[in-house]
């Protein structure tokens, strides 16, 4: 008997792994945290599945489940929304099954950060702009950031962020941005990315706090930073022709010759 967790992706069903919907499909048990993974994630589960909405249970109810799966010897796959490496309440649960020695595995999922850059049609990293990308949040209800973990912290550096969990303080975000970015640093709002009801607003950090009407709520990211709909960059080296690189080394023949452009 093995918990599978999963991370199921930012919505959409068929933005689960192949691996995701083969464990889905072949565990007696499914507990699913029903807030953000939706329904047609769990046309995968077999028929006759013990199926849980893990939203209004406490972790020593989400384990007990486990634990009654695990005395009769039933796996379970255990959903969480995008990918578990980012605030999925993952960690807690694996350190419950660790002490209680039952057996788990772990497949990652899409993050929502990636779905809503690909509904912008952006790379977040461009050459000359930004090489890094920040995933981070503000302070809520459940959470509070640890101290120098602040937006103007990570601001400071001109990086890509992509702000989850925030779009109720939104205006206090932006007054947090503007000073290190300017008032003109584009802005993207994804609001449920990759669901048939997703939206989109683009604006600036001056002018996000309009745009965006009262109806985005909760599920939605934030990315600010000025490759958001940047035009004006170097290329990479990777596809220049004269990069010397392992696969095209200069002045040699090329090592795979059918395959260089
Ligand atoms: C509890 S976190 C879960 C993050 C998830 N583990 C991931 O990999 O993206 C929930 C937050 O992620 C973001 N989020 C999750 N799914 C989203 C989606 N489909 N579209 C936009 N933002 C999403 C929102 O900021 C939301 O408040």
């Amino acid at each position: 008997m093995t918990v599978h967790f999963i991370g199921a992706g930012p919505g959409a069903p068929d933005l689960l792994t192949l691996r995701a919907a083969r464990l889905i499909g072949e565990s007696p048990v499914c507990l699913y945290a029903g807030s953000l993974v939706p329904e047609g994630v769990l046309a995968h589960c077999p028929p006759g599945a013990r199926i849980v909405n893990t939203a209004p249970l406490s972790l020593d109810q989400i384990i007990a489940e486990i634990v009654t799966a695990h005395e009769a010897g039933h796996d379970v796959a255990r959903l969480h929304s995008g990918d578990l490496s980012v605030w999925s309440a993952m960690g807690e649960q694996l350190r419950r099954l660790r002490a209680l020695g039952i057996p788990f595995d772990v497949t990652p999922g899409v993050p929502s950060f990636a779905a809503a850059a690909a509904a912008i049609e952006a790379e977040l990293t461009l050459p000359g702009i930004a090489q890094s990308l920040v995933l981070t949040r503000t302070s809520g209800r459940a959470s509070a950031m640890p101290e120098g973990e602040t937006l103007a912290a990570f601001a400071a550096t001109g990086a890509t962020l992509a702000i989850h969990l925030s779009i109720h303080v939104i205006d206090k975000v932006m007054a947090e941005l503007i000073p290190h970015y300017g008032p003109d640093c584009p802005v993207a709002v994804v609001w449920r990315a990759t669901w048939p009801d997703q939206k989109i607003v683009r604006a600036t950090l001056g002018t996000l706090g309009s745009a965006v009407g009262a109806e985005l709520e909760r599920t939605a990211l934030i990315l600010v930073g000025r490759t958001i709909g940047a035009d004006d960059f170097a290329e990479s080296c990777l596809y220049s022709v004269d990069y010397d690189r392992r696969y095209r080394p200069m002045g040699t023949a090329p090592r795979f010759p059918d395959s260089t452009p």
